[in-house]
């Protein structure tokens, strides 16, 4: 309000040509609020029966995906430990994004609010997500797949939670980490913010966009 006034007061004495500039310019900026508000609202569905056979099906393609990443990783555990499996993961999980994306017409990959890898940084819609699903753990209910519109495109998010030992060993809390596999870290991962994790909580989500 005080601000209208102070430009109502100031427009007396200008000139009519730059009372009209002015008033262009303020609704350019409103109007660009406007849009920017429409398009950071995303309307937030939980996949159940009645969802639609395609959103279903997307759940499908991302415990392959899980699975994939999962036994890649146990493997690669297996043969040269946790630092050894960590340059593996590093090579390995954008190759299998790359091919179940292509194999499935989707684009298929994850994210995490706090990443190891800066590829997997939420966009501002799916970082909503993460905020739904936080919220949910807080209040003590089960976190479910999602999906919403946003433009003409359609987002299916599932949650990933830390399942396990095996994941604390490279997520979990700075002194659970391995000497060895911190320096790896260190190295391959300069920025790393995916570490100090618990049982339980939640890592991050899988993401299909099409
Ligand atoms: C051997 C170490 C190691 C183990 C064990 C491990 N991760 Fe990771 N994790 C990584 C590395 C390295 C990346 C980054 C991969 C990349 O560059 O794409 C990563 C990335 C991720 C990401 C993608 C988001 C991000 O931060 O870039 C998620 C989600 C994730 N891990 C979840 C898990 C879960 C859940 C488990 C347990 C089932 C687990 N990880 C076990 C090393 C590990």
């Amino acid at each position: 309000m005080l601000v209208f006034l102070e430009i109502h007061i100031e427009f007396e004495s200008m000139k009519a040509k730059t009372k009209i500039k002015i008033i262009l310019i303020i609704l350019i900026i409103f109007s660009g609020f406007c849009k920017e508000k429409q398009n950071s609202q995303i309307q937030i569905k939980e996949i159940d029966q009645d969802a639609p056979e395609e959103i279903k099906s997307t759940l499908d393609i991302f415990d392959q995906f899980f699975n994939n990443l999962k036994n890649e990783l146990v493997k690669a555990i297996q043969e040269k430990g946790f630092s050894g499996a960590i340059s593996v993961c590093k090579i390995k999980s954008p190759e299998l994004e790359n091919t179940f994306s292509a194999t499935n017409n989707k684009k298929i990959y994850r994210i995490s609010d706090k990443y190891r890898n800066p590829k997997h940084k939420p966009t501002e819609d799916e970082y909503q997500v993460l905020q739904y699903w936080i919220k949910k753990l807080n209040e003590n209910q089960p976190l479910k797949p999602v999906y919403y519109q946003i433009g003409d495109k359609t987002k299916v998010l599932k949650p990933i939670k830390i399942i396990g030992d095996m994941c604390l060993k490279c997520h979990g809390d700075y002194s659970q980490i391995d000497p060895d596999v911190k320096e790896i870290l260190k190295k391959e991962y300069p920025e790393d913010k995916a570490i100090g994790y618990k049982l339980n909580d939640l890592r991050g989500a899988f993401v299909a966009e099409f």
